[in-house]
């Protein structure tokens, strides 16, 4: 963030930046979509909605589960929220006690950690490497886990890496997770954006786990702040009332616009955008190793890439500075991730166009020639 607002602070100062940092599509909501929410607002739909959501989207939700996953989700089991974040906030105050402890990939989304301490929590991050994909395993979970942990949480596709847990390692994950009666959360966030692999849900393994998901990244609404979870049965209750103090509920002209997300006009649209993520994974990816970058796991999904620079640095964080500073190319060092190793690494985000990219790469070459 800090990164972010100086490359836009050297912006208005005229300079040209390429900004590889930013974690959300450069695309806008798809026009059904918007032209949704304008009709909710032409039709005055400015009330508050149910806590859980407004029915219909939570049918539309399940409905999407089947169709594309051949999953059925009794809709009373979707609760719509503000983002994934609010998600996130809901699920760590219904299920984690001051005390209980969380375990965590490192690298990982840094709210993760923030969220646990938020309950009283503790975060028990736990370093991944190329060796498990960049994710936690089965084996990872069952050595570390401790007296106090309660719940595991994963993220498929991940960032800052991009990497996806197969149906087998999601499997094997939900058991050793179960045969220590903790809970899985698992955050599909950036489902939906995977390219030459195939795409499925943790709710395929069973009812007994909870996923989180969100309009932002593959709808490309993330200034809507809409996003999802699915439940077990059991806990719906709670969380409902949780909801009804925390935020009352999701934004209603929000809610509106996202029942166009799944008609087939829309996705033709972000299957077109899916595609041209996927062009630039294929450019960057290349081109970055091509410079001396690392990238030992091929990343499946959402659109960053996580890259070794110790060819070039021993510190990421003074990297990426001067290289924002001196040729106006904007990544993000690996200290916003974890602990582990960050110094090493830099996330290149591909939410600019291709044109963009190749600048980028052009003053990114200049920059490690010296
Ligand atoms: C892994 C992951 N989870 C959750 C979020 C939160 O997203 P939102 O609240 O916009 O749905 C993000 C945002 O970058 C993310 O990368």
């Amino acid at each position: 963030m800090e990164l972010l607002a100086r490359a836009r602070e050297l912006e208005a100062q005229g300079r040209s930046i390429v900004h590889m940092e930013v974690g959300e599509p450069d695309f806008t909501t798809p026009e059904p979509i918007i032209e949704a929410g304008r009709q909710a607002l032409a039709d005055g739909r400015t009330h508050y909605t149910p806590a859980m959501g407004l029915p219909v989207l939570r049918q539309a939700i399940a409905r999407h589960y089947q169709q594309r996953y051949g999953v059925d989700i009794d809709p009373g089991r979707v609760v719509v929220t503000p983002g994934a974040s609010g998600a996130l906030q809901l699920l760590m105050s219904v299920l984690i006690n001051p005390g209980d402890g969380v375990l965590l990939a490192d690298p990982g989304y840094p709210c993760n950690r923030n969220f646990v301490h938020l309950v009283g929590g503790e975060p028990q991050s736990l370093e991944v490497g190329a060796d498990t994909g960049y994710q936690l395993s089965a084996a990872l979970i069952e050595q570390n886990w401790q007296d106090n942990t309660r719940a595991v949480m994963v993220a498929s596709p991940s960032n800052p890496t991009g990497t996806m847990l197969s149906r087998e390692e999601l499997l094997d994950i939900y058991q050793v997770v179960q045969q220590h009666a903790g809970f899985l959360i698992v955050d599909e966030i950036y489902q939906g954006l995977i390219y030459g692999a195939e795409g499925h849900t943790a709710l395929e393994i069973d009812d007994d786990l909870f996923v989180i998901n969100s309009f932002s990244k593959y709808y490309g609404m993330t200034g809507w702040r809409l996003g999802w979870l699915v439940a077990p049965s059991d806990k719906i209750d709670l969380i409902d009332r949780l909801a009804q103090n925390i935020f009352l509920a999701a934004p209603t002209p929000a809610q509106h616009a996202a029942l166009a997300a799944f008609s087939d006009q829309t996705i033709e649209i972000l299957e077109q955008r899916r595609e041209i993520f996927r062009q630039r994974r294929d450019y960057l990816k290349p081109a970055l190793e091509d410079l001396g970058f690392r990238i030992s796991v091929k990343p499946h999904g959402a659109f960053y890439l996580y890259a070794d620079c110790s060819q070039h640095t021993n510190d990421s964080a003074a990297f990426a500075h001067d290289l924002l500073e001196q040729m106006g190319v904007a990544v993000t060092p690996g200290m916003d991730f974890g602990e582990n190793a960050p110094e090493r690494y830099l996330r290149f985000a591909y939410t600019t166009d291709m044109q963009q990219l190749q600048e980028g790469v052009r003053r990114i070459r200049q920059f490690v020639a010296g």
